[in-house]
């Protein structure tokens, strides 16, 4: 493929304070992703079943404020108004999840019409506008009737998964050709099995190790349906990766760092495109493997789905589970309106790490800046800060490019501000801001910003 040109030095270009950007392949996506929970709303609605998520965000205490995905951005109900906002803005494509429970109330068995009809929907309309769906079959919200017979612990979930995975594709494909399977499963395993940041909440570490081996032969099964089902599909996975650093040079945080990075950053895709756990993983997730396993899950993919926002710190913390705990970042670093270090060269680096290990091609399918904005007393939202980072991590993305990672397209996250899982509404990720009590839209400046980026910044075909 063809590399950005002219891969200019910061500096800023527009008066916005965001740096110049290289021209762009006339083929590379720009688009934005969301995610069901965090946006549809409509948590029970026309016979959507209840999901892991549903039942944690009604716990007292778990998540900020008392929120909840009841409501969110209701894009169930406003999806045609979204669809036009990403025309307004000009995305090539919006990479969404499907909500598992909406359209198989009970995870399986029988199946929810009124559900599959909304994607059915939400398809057409962004084919309509000229928009390129790229469905992910979880962004993890588990229906909770799964949960109840073990969840991902238990390993018929590949089956249920792969059933669902079928479901899908019989009655998407023929208009969805960009299916992911899951979104950071070492994130969703991780805080959900181990720091009871995320549901379902659970803190044990042979769970976690046996839902690890499972999402991983998920993901093979789905990969099988999908290629088989989906006339010209292009079928990836999406998963977060992020240089994990230790938070002293002494020794036990250095050893944590390192695990907490096979943990974090590579057994999944490790498994899934090389068809090995990480050393570190081998023995430890050992009783749970069975012959034949690992070609199960090391199915061909077609492309890597790299979610990526900042460098992350870890600690030696003998009391954790898994030995290790998050650390804080050095004093000094810039940060996010919401405390996560900006490090456009660490996502450069990251991208050239994913590109010599995996030899995919590679979208970004997440990248974007957590914020508390609010409109001013015009009504206009203005986030310098979002449109600075975008810029500079855009900028970096095509120095990787120029030093040969096949990055072939980018979505922000997020189109919308949504419900930020335990920081519920009070962390915005949108270029979109969304007004909860009346459910007003407002085009941030950095969603102005995207625009221009996009309408201006492809090399001349
Ligand atoms: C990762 C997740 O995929 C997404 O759901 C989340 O909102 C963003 N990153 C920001 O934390």
């Amino acid at each position: 493929m063809r590399l950005p040109q002219s891969c200019s030095a910061p500096g800023s270009a527009d008066g916005t304070g965001a740096p110049a950007v290289p021209l762009w392949p006339a083929e590379f996506r720009w688009g934005a992703s969301t995610s069901a929970y965090q946006i549809e709303g409509a948590a029970t609605a026309d016979g959507k079943g209840p999901s892991i998520w549903d039942v944690r965000s009604h716990m007292p205490g778990r998540i900020t404020g008392g929120d909840t995905g009841d409501v969110a951005c209701d894009h169930y109900h406003r999806y045609r108004e979204d669809i036009a906002l990403m025309g307004e803005i000009g995305l090539d494509a919006y990479r969404f999840s499907i909500s598992w429970p909406r359209v198989l109330p009970q995870g399986r068995g029988q199946v929810n019409p009124a559900g599959l009809d909304f994607y059915d929907r939400l398809v057409d309309g962004l084919l309509a506008a000229g928009i390129e769906p790229w469905a992910c079959l979880y962004h993890w919200d588990l229906p909770q009737a799964l949960q109840d017979q073990g969840g991902w612990v238990a390993r018929d979930s590949a089956g249920w998964f792969a059933d669902y995975a079928v479901l899908i594709a019989r009655r998407l494909g023929d208009r969805v050709k960009r299916f992911a399977t899951f979104n950071e499963p070492s994130v969703f395993t991780l805080f959900g099995y181990v720091m009871d940041w995320q549901a379902p909440g659970i803190m044990d570490r042979a769970s976690y190790l046996a839902a690890m081996h499972h999402v991983n032969l998920a993901h093979g099964a789905a990969v099988d349906v999908l290629r088989d089902l989906v006339p010209g599909g292009l079928v990836g996975a999406i998963h977060n990766r992020q240089p994990c650093l230790p938070v002293s040079q002494a020794e036990a945080d250095r050893e944590a760092a390192a695990f907490f990075d096979a943990c974090w950053n590579r057994a999944f895709p490790d498994a899934q495109i090389l068809g090995t756990y990480p050393s570190a993983l081998i023995d430890k997730v050992a009783p749970w493997v069975k012959a034949g396993d690992l070609a199960r899950i090391c199915r061909p993919v077609d492309w890597l789905g790299l979610n990526h926002y900042s460098p992350i710190y870890a600690r030696a913390d003998p009391e954790a589970i898994l030995g290790f705990g998050w650390g804080s970042p050095p004093e000094g670093r810039p940060q996010t309106d919401v405390g996560w270090v900006i490090d456009a060269n660490a996502f450069r680096d990251t991208l050239i790490d994913v590109h010599r290990t995996y030899r995919l091609p590679i979208y970004v399918t997440e990248n974007g800046y957590g914020g508390t904005d609010a409109p001013d007393a015009t009504g206009a939202v203005q986030d310098p800060e979002r449109v600075g980072y975008l810029g500079a991590y855009i900028h970096a993305m095509g120095e990787a490019m120029a030093r040969g990672a096949d990055v072939r397209g980018y979505f922000v996250w997020s189109l919308l501000d949504n419900f930020e899982w335990g920081s519920g509404y009070s962390q915005r990720f949108g270029i979109v801001h969304v007004n909860y009590p009346t459910q007003r839209r407002t085009l941030k400046s950095s969603a102005r910003w995207y625009r221009e980026h996009i309408r201006t910044s492809r090399v001349p075909t």
